[in-house]
C-alpha cells in the first residue's frame, strides 16, 4: 500500500487497515456456532478459534509488549498460540480459550493498540518506521483469514458465507492471445523501498531473465478437464518423480473439491454448495505437482517466481520495476479480484485494466499462482523481525506461489509479495499458468 508521509494520515491508515482485518475476523468467526469454531474440520487446519486467539496474541506480543513496552496480559497463554510449538493437528486438544473469550481477549488488545496507536511516534526506530509492525499485523490478521476461509472451504455442513458472484468476463476475452512474449534483459526483483514490504521480499536486486512467453490468463478449468480427459493423471512421464508417487499415494484424479456429475459433467463443492464446474475459470485447488504435469502435458513448464515477478512489475518503456501489473497505484476493485469481495475466481481474461504492460491479465488476484522455484532468501537477506518469519522456511521443500487470490487483501499482496507452501498443498487457493522459452531468432 501506499504508505502517508505525515503520522496524523498514517495514524488513520493503519486503523483503517486494522479495523478491515478485524470485520473480516468477525465475518468469519460470527457465522458459525459455538461447537463448529471449536471443531477440527480438517488436520490440515486450525479450529477457527485458534486462529482468532492466535491473531490477538500476535497483535499482544508484536504492539502492546514490543511497541508499547506493557506487561503480557496473560502470560500463561502464550505458548499455546506459538504456532511453532503446536502443529495444527494437534490444537484442538489444548485448553484453549473457549470462543467468548478468546472474542474479548482480541477486543481488549484491539482497543489498547488504538490508544497506544494514538500516542506512537513513528521515528523511535526501525520496527516503527513507517508504521512498519503494525503494517505486520494488519497483514499477518489478513493472513489468517485467508486460512479461515479455506478452513470454511474444507468444513462440511450447509453453507453460511455469501457474497457476489464475479463480474462477467470481458467480451473481447475471445481476441485474446493465449500467450504474451516478455522480452529478456535484467530487471530488478525485490524491493528495498517498499514500506511494508517482508523481509522476503528485500532486498532489491537486479536479475537477468532471457526472453520468454507466458500464459495471458491463468490456465482454466476447460483447459484443465482437457488434461484430464487426455489421461493426463495416468500418465506417468508427464508427472515429477515425487509427484507421481504422491499423485499414486493420495489418489489423485482431479482437483481437490471436484467430483464427477452425470453425462461427463464435472461438479465442485465450493464454500458448501456443489455447482457444475465453471468453464471459463481458473483452475484451483490443485498442487504443485499437478501444476507441474499440466504444463508438461501442455509442453510447457511453469515460469521461474523471477519470470512471474518480471512479467508482472516490469515496465519495458521506462526499465523500471512498479508495484504492480498495472503500475504503482495501490489495487481497486475495477483492477483485480482481492479481499474476499467475491468467493471465487474471476472467469479467466478479466480485469483487463489490471493487465501487465506485456498485456498479462490477472497476475494480481484471483488464484495463487505456483512458480517452478523454491522458496529461497534473495541476495543480501537479512532476518526482520524475526527468523521464524522467513529464514527458517527457505529451502526446497517449499515452492512460490506469487500474486495473491480472491482470499487475499490487498494489504497482504503486492508484485514482490512472496508465499510458499508444500508441494503437495491443495486446499488453498491456488492455480497456475505456464510458460515456454522464446525461440531464439
Ligand atoms: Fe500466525
Amino acid at each position: 500500500m501506499t504508505i502517508a508521509a505525515d503520522a496524523s494520515t498514517l495514524r488513520d491508515e493503519i486503523a483503517a487497515r486494522l479495523g478491515t482485518a478485524r470485520k473480516r475476523t468477525h465475518g468469519l468467526t460470527n457465522c458459525v456456532d459455538e461447537a463448529d469454531l471449536i471443531r477440527q474440520h480438517s488436520p490440515l487446519m486450525s479450529p477457527l478459534v485458534w486462529d482468532l486467539a492466535h491473531v490477538a496474541n500476535q497483535e499482544e506480543l508484536w504492539l502492546l509488549r514490543g511497541v508499547g513496552g506493557r506487561d503480557p496480559m496473560h502470560p500463561e497463554i502464550d505458548p499455546l498460540y506459538d504456532a511453532f510449538e503446536h502443529p495444527r493437528a494437534k490444537r484442538p486438544s489444548l485448553p484453549l480459550l473457549p470462543p467468548e473469550e478468546a472474542r474479548s481477549y482480541a477486543h481488549e488488545v484491539r482497543g489498547r493498540v488504538l490508544d497506544l496507536l494514538e500516542r506512537v511516534s513513528f521515528s523511535t526506530g526501525r520496527l516503527v518506521e513507517h508504521g512498519f509492525v503494525f503494517g505486520m499485523i494488519a497483514q499477518h490478521e489478513q493472513q489468517h483469514d485467508e486460512t479461515m476461509l479455506a478452513t470454511h472451504q474444507l468444513r462440511k455442513g450447509s453453507p453460511v458465507l455469501s457474497a457476489p458472484p464475479p463480474d462477467p468476463a470481458p467480451a473481447e476475452l475471445l481476441g485474446l492471445p493465449a500467450e504474451v512474449l516478455v522480452p529478456g534483459g535484467t530487471f530488478t526483483m525485490g524491493t528495498s523501498t517498499e514500506p511494508w514490504a517482508l523481509d522476503n521480499e528485500r532486498p532489491a536486486h537486479p536479475v537477468d531473465v532471457p526472453p520468454f512467453h507466458l500464459d495471458v490468463t491463468p490456465v482454466s478449468n476447460a483447459a484443465y478437464i482437457e488434461f484430464i480427459a487426455d489421461g493426463g493423471y495416468d500418465e506417468q512421464r508427464l508427472w515429477n518423480p515425487a509427484g507421481w508417487e504422491y499423485r499414486q499415494k493420495a489418489k489423485l484424479t482431479a482437483p481437490l473439491f471436484w467430483e464427477r456429475g452425470g453425462a461427463g459433467q464435472w461438479l465442485r463443492r465450493r464454500f458448501g454448495v456443489t455447482e457444475p464446474v465453471p468453464a471459463a475459470e481458473p483452475v484451483m485447488h490443485v498442487c504443485w505437482y499437478e501444476a507441474d504435469a499440466y504444463a508438461r502435458w501442455a509442453g510447457r513448464r511453469l515460469p521461474s517466481e523471477a519470470e512471474w515477478e518480471k512479467a508482472t512489475r516490469f515496465d519495458p518503456r521506462s526499465g523500471r520495476s512498479r508495484r504492480y501489473p498495472w503500475g504503482d497505484a495501490d489495487p481497486t476493485a475495477a483492477l483485480a479480484n482481492l479481499g474476499q469481495r467475491h468467493l471465487r475466481p474471476a472467469p479467466a481474461g478479466s480485469y483487463p485494466q489490471g493487465a501487465a504492460p506485456s498485456g498479462a491479465r490477472q497476475l494480481i488476484g484471483d488464484v495463487w499462482e505456483w512458480t517452478a522455484s523454491d522458496f529461497l532468501p534473495y541476495p543480501g537477506f537479512v532476518a526482520y523481525p524475526y527468523p521464524e518469519y522467513s529464514e527458517v522456511f527457505f529451502g526446497p521443500e517449499y515452492k512460490v506461489l506469487r500474486g495473491g487470490a480472491f482470499s487475499a487483501d490487498p494489504v497482504a499482496c503486492r508484485g514482490t509479495f512472496r508465499n510458499w507452501d508444500y508441494p503437495i498443498r491443495r486446499q488453498i487457493f491456488a492455480g497456475f499458468r505456464t510458460a515456454r522459452d522464446a525461440d531464439l531468432a
